[in-house]
């Protein structure tokens, strides 16, 4: 297709839309390569957007799909569908503790729009918070209340946003050292708690591995200390796991890690593998019952559409065929040793974090000094750069600021991973020669 009419008639999200940067076109794709339409042929270490978890082409989902769209493809919101009932059962089953009842959604920002919703309307309060570091949809609420500066020209959000500072180790805003810190982060957080008024305060909501936003997981208590926090107030704690969710980092779901049980656990992208837009919040037990005497106000067209719902039950069972969530440990493992290999090497790579098959390398000028190779929110050529030169190379990841994210799907196997940190390691070595000494 002639890259202008690509541009012509269609908005490129989150881009200046007269950006040179050529699109690619995606033509195919089989297990983690996809090709485009001239031919080329890429490894998809972002399966496509965090989302296509088990891989290009899977057969079980596509037939599932057919099927479906043969039996019926609409269903209206308010009439049930074996398809959702069997879907919302299994999630009940799958997610951790009393994480019971399913509120389906089409996509990850109204999945935290629904959640944000529920907990005010539980609770009886206002505020949200979030942490700056976060990004937790599109849509005006979801998009003015996280922290991402992807908010700042559409600010003022939703009265009632509050935001907290992360768990960054790399870049610990109150300067201090993991675990001698005693996770002051969260005491930080408590303490803002009570001076915006807990009885004020509906939930806390945050990315169990902070994705485009930052690039990092919670240290390890962090989650549970949250949890604690949240209970002693009677604010509910919400995860949103639109990207962590199904096996991203090595647990179904990365609170299994922590063993924290989420009030309201947020879910997309991967409950499909991306084939049909698809999002879901799922609620604990007692914010289910709050509502069996309750309206509840919000709903969409398309909640548990057929076609979603086939493609997430065929999904799961592909999840448990492939052992997808026990690949994505243990090829995480592999991973994390080839990032630390990488960090070795590069004097531009400041710091390497990955959790199962999700990963962050963290670009710097200097590796002491710890300057970011781009400031925080801005995009200098490099970071094209990075792209355009992995791209030439069969590498698809995603890059921004100073951070590359890396998500393959978790079917890879050895092979490709190492083959997909070969090519970054070229391409470092570029970036390598192009910071001062
Ligand atoms: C953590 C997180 N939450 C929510 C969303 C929004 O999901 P969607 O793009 O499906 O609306 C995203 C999207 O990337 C995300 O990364």
């Amino acid at each position: 297709m002639d890259a202008h009419l690509d541009r012509q008639h269609q908005f490129i999200p989150w881009s200046v839309q007269s950006t040179q940067d050529e699109l690619v076109e995606i033509a195919g794709g089989q297990g983690v390569t996809f090709w485009d339409s001239r031919g080329n042929r890429y490894l998809d270490f972002l399966s496509q957007l965090f989302n296509v978890n088990l891989g290009h082409g899977n057969r079980r989902i596509i037939e599932a799909i057919q099927r479906q769209a043969e039996q019926f493809c609409a269903a209206s919101a308010s009439v049930m569908h074996a398809g959702r009932t069997r879907l919302a059962q299994r999630l009940a089953e799958l997610t951790p503790g009393d994480l019971t009842k399913v509120f389906f959604t089409n996509s990850g920002s109204e999945a935290n729009e629904i959640a944000f919703a529920l907990a005010r309307l539980g609770t009886g309060r206002q505020k949200i918070f979030a942490k700056y570091r976060s990004y937790h949809g599109t849509t005006l609420g979801t998009l003015t209340l996280c922290g991402d500066p992807r908010r700042l020209g559409l600010e003022p959000g939703p009265p009632g946003s509050v935001r907290f500072f992360d768990p960054y180790c790399y870049r610990c805003d109150f300067h201090l050292e993991y675990p001698s810190c005693g996770i002051h982060c969260a005491r930080a957080l408590e303490q803002q708690i009570l001076l915006e008024g807990p009885e004020t305060v509906a939930a806390v909501v945050v990315e169990p591995f902070t994705a485009a936003a930052g690039g990092f997981p919670l240290p390890p208590g962090y989650l549970r200390r949250v949890r604690e926090i949240c209970d002693r107030y009677g604010c509910l704690l919400i995860a949103d796991e639109v990207i962590c969710g199904f096996g991203r980092t090595g647990e179904w779901f990365a609170v299994n890690h922590e063993g924290v049980v989420p009030d309201i656990l947020t879910l997309a992208k991967g409950i499909t593998s991306g084939y049909v837009p698809m999002g879901a919040a799922v609620v604990r037990a007692k914010i289910a019952e709050h509502f069996e005497t309750r309206y509840v106000p919000v709903g969409c067209t398309y909640t548990g559409h057929p076609l979603a719902c086939a493609a997430a039950l065929a999904a799961l069972d592909e999840y448990e065929a492939r052992h997808a969530v026990e690949n994505a440990r243990a090829m995480g493992l592999v991973l994390a040793r080839g990032l630390a290999e990488l960090r070795a090497r590069h004097p531009c790579i400041g710091d390497v974090r990955s959790q199962g098959l999700f990963a962050c390398i963290e670009l710097v000028k200097d590796q002491r000094g710890r300057e970011p190779l781009a400031a925080f929110n801005t995009s200098p050529p490099v970071v094209g750069e990075i792209r355009r030169q992995c791209l030439q190379r069969g590498l698809y990841l995603y890059n921004r600021w100073n951070l590359i994210l890396l998500a393959p799907p978790l079917i890879i196997g050895e092979e490709d991973l190492r083959k997909g940190l070969a090519i970054l390691d070229a391409v470092l070595l570029g970036v390598d020669a192009a910071i001062p000494s």
